[in-house]
């Protein structure tokens, strides 16, 4: 098993591993999964919560219809992070970031484990679960004491309700975030993809920029996502299992 597993890394990926000055890793809630957070997407399975399909609760329109109700699934959520803790895939990743001049990690995930394991200067592309934003004055807040059954806040600076600091379906990135990436994405020589089904935008395109201008472009997943054929390489497998053999 360990032998076929790293059989799975050519000798191309191993020489241009070693030889990597400049390297970004875009990161999806497949590297999460092995620390026990559920991914939205794979399997053949898409989350559903009390019936509602997942990008029906995380929505813009379900926030100016029912923003209680979106503090509820984005507490549940909380609830279950909680008590999680980094896997060996955010390990992996966090050590890469002293072993190259340049080093870039970007995630969709609002889940915080990165930053668990030791990432600095993290892109977070889909906010925080952890903080909360004023409606109005965009002011925030760390949520992470608050408790799970507490509904929506008034933000302590002008009253507004506050709001997870996430970003929902039909809104726009944090101002600036996508920009950063994608232009990190341009001067990187190696790029990973861990663990992102890869159907949501503008998050997908950041590997498609960084092939585009002459990356070597690698994916881990157990499936194939729409990016596959794009990559250079494809890892079939768990990121905690084929980050690890990188070193
Ligand atoms: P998805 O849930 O769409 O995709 C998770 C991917 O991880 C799938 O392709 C799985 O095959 C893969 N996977 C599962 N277990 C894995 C493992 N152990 N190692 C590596 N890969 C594994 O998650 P994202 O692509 O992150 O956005 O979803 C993108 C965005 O859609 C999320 O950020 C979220 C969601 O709606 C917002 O909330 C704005």
């Amino acid at each position: 098993m360990q032998a076929t597993a790293k059989q799975l890394i050519s000798d191309e990926l191993r020489r241009r591993f070693q030889k990597a000055n400049n390297v970004l890793v875009l990161t999806g809630a497949g590297v999460s999964a092995e620390s026990g957070v559920p991914t939205f997407r794979g399997g053949g399975h898409t989350a559903v919560w009390k019936g509602m399909p997942f990008e029906v609760i995380s929505s813009a329109g379900m926030l100016e219809r029912d923003l209680p109700a979106v503090w509820e699934w984005f507490n549940y959520r909380r609830g279950l992070l909680a008590a999680l803790q980094p896997n060996p895939a955010h390990e992996a990743i966090a050590r890469w970031q002293d072993r190259f001049d340049r080093f870039t990690l970007v995630t969709q995930n609002i889940d915080g484990l990165h930053q668990a394991a030791g990432s600095r200067g993290v892109i977070e592309l889909h906010g925080s679960i952890w903080r909360a934003r004023c409606v109005r004055c965009r002011e925030t807040e760390n949520v992470r004491e608050m408790k799970v059954n507490d509904g929506a806040q008034a933000c302590l600076a002008c009253a507004s309700p506050m709001r997870p600091d996430v970003v929902l379906f039909g809104e726009m990135l944090p101002l600036g975030a996508f920009e950063q990436a994608a232009g990190k994405a341009e001067s990187c020589d190696l790029c990973f993809v861990v663990g992102t089904s890869a159907v949501v935008y503008p998050a997908a395109a950041i590997p498609e920029i960084a092939r585009a201008a002459g990356a070597y472009v690698v994916e881990v997943n157990p499936e194939r996502t729409p990016l596959s054929d794009l990559c250079d390489e494809v890892l079939m497998g768990k990121a905690g299992e084929i980050l690890l053999l990188l070193g």
